[in-house]
Order: C-alpha cells, then sequence, then structure tokens
C-alpha cells in the first residue's frame, strides 16, 4: 500500500470516532483532508466542524460541511488531526503543516484527541522531525539564540506566514525526552506564540494505517 492508500484508510477509520448529533474537531494535513473528504458522507449526522487552519475550512465549506467559530463552542467531544510524530506516550510533534497554533486551540477545546498518522509517524523519542515553533516575528532571532544554547538548530520557514500573521522557526537536532518539560519551558519565552510539542495536549488515541490495516493504539490518561 502506498501512503497515500494509508492515509485514505486512517482517514476513513476515523469516522468511527465521531460522535453523531455533536460538533467535530478538524486538524490540518494531508491525512485530515482525507477524514474531511470522509466526513462528508456523515454530514447529516453532526452540527458541523471547528477547524484548525483556513485550509481545512476551506474543504469542509466545499463538502457543504458548517464550519462553526471556536468562540462558540464550550466543548467538544472529539478532535481529529494528525502529527509528525508520536511516541509511546502519546505526545506528539505537529506544525508541519504551519497549523500547530489554531491545533491546540481546538485541541484544548477537545475531551479526546485522536491522532490519524501512518505507521511511519511512530518514534521512540520525540525530535527527528524538525520541532516547529510559532513566534512573533520580532522576537525570532532571541528564539532561535534561546534554541542554539539548547543544543538545537533553528531554521526560519522561509516565505510562511501562518493563518495568526506568525513566523515560523524549525528546530532540528533536538532529543525531545521529557516533552512536557520542554513544552513548558518553551511557552514562557517572550514571543513564542506556539511550541509543536503535543505533551499537554497529548493524544488519547492513535489510529496507524499499516500494510496490515489500521492498528488502534490508546494512551494512559496520567502523563
Ligand atoms: C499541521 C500538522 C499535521 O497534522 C502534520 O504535519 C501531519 O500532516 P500530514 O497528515 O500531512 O502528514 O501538524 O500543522
Amino acid at each position: 500500500m502506498t501512503q497515500d492508500e494509508l492515509k485514505v484508510m486512517v482517514g476513513r477509520a476515523a469516522l468511527d470516532q465521531v460522535v453523531p448529533g455533536s460538533v467535530v474537531g478538524v486538524g490540518t494535513g494531508s491525512t485530515v483532508n482525507c477524514f474531511i473528504d470522509a466526513l462528508a458522507t456523515m454530514r447529516e449526522r453532526i452540527i458541523g466542524a471547528v477547524s484548525s487552519s483556513e485550509k481545512s475550512s476551506e474543504r469542509l465549506r466545499a463538502h457543504s460541511i458548517t464550519v462553526l467559530d471556536s468562540n462558540a463552542i464550550e466543548r467538544i467531544p472529539v478532535y481529529i488531526d494528525g502529527a509528525d510524530e508520536i511516541d509511546p506516550r502519546g505526545h506528539m510533534i505537529k506544525g508541519g503543516g504551519a497549523a500547530l497554533t489554531r491545533e491546540k486551540i481546538v485541541a484544548d477545546l477537545a475531551d479526546r484527541f485522536i491522532c490519524i498518522a501512518d505507521v511511519s509517524k511512530r518514534v521512540a523519542v520525540l525530535g527527528r522531525f524538525p520541532l516547529p515553533v510559532e513566534v512573533i516575528p520580532m522576537a525570532a532571532a532571541q528564539i532561535s539564540r534561546r534554541f542554539v544554547a539548547m543544543g538545537g538548530r533553528p531554521v526560519l520557514r522561509a516565505g510562511v506566514v501562518t493563518d495568526n500573521g506568525g513566523h515560523l522557526i524549525d528546530v532540528h537536532g533536538l532529543h525531545i525526552t521529557d516533552p512536557l518539560t520542554m513544552e513548558s519551558e518553551i511557552n514562557q519565552w517572550p514571543g513564542v506564540v506556539s511550541v509543536g510539542i503535543f505533551a499537554r495536549h497529548r493524544a488519547s488515541l492513535c489510529l496507524f494505517g499499516g500494510p496490515d490495516g489500521v492498528e488502534t493504539v490508546s494512551y494512559a490518561t496520567a502523563s
């Protein structure tokens, strides 16, 4: 099976996680695009979606799925999104598609984060994928210096402006053994909008698409 076929398979499998009659939290990326296409088949059975990016909103609307304002939502049962890496405890690196800040905002509204990914995203320790960090442009150099001091190699993602008007730094060479602590620390730095470590908002469940089908992995509730 090709990687694209695996994405289609997990995108469809994620429909089982959607709670009928609810608002669904929808992430961003190529795997989520497959989920959105599948979600269209049950659009009459959901109230609508809260989306984590302009791109996903556009695709949802193209399927006539109602996109709701996140400020009008108090709680949603599930948020369904992909990941760039996921460790054995459900901690993730996200932001390869530049949508990490809105992804964290929608994940924060959800009771459960359901990750959908092909098996290649599974890692023992986070950090092989460069860590995306959204920053206020005037803080980019100072934040980059802090990453160098931490042993990372920060690279500004050229020409990319996020949906929020932020810039992105991709940090190479990190070995993230304590994602919760690192997420909290980076969040304190002035000018950081959000860091692509999803430890506080880690996955409750991941559907992994592999050559033998979809494997469902649930993660313990304590960090
Ligand atoms: C976007 C993300 C995506 O979830 C992540 O990049 C995975 O994308 P894909 O499904 O295309 O591999 O975090 O900001």
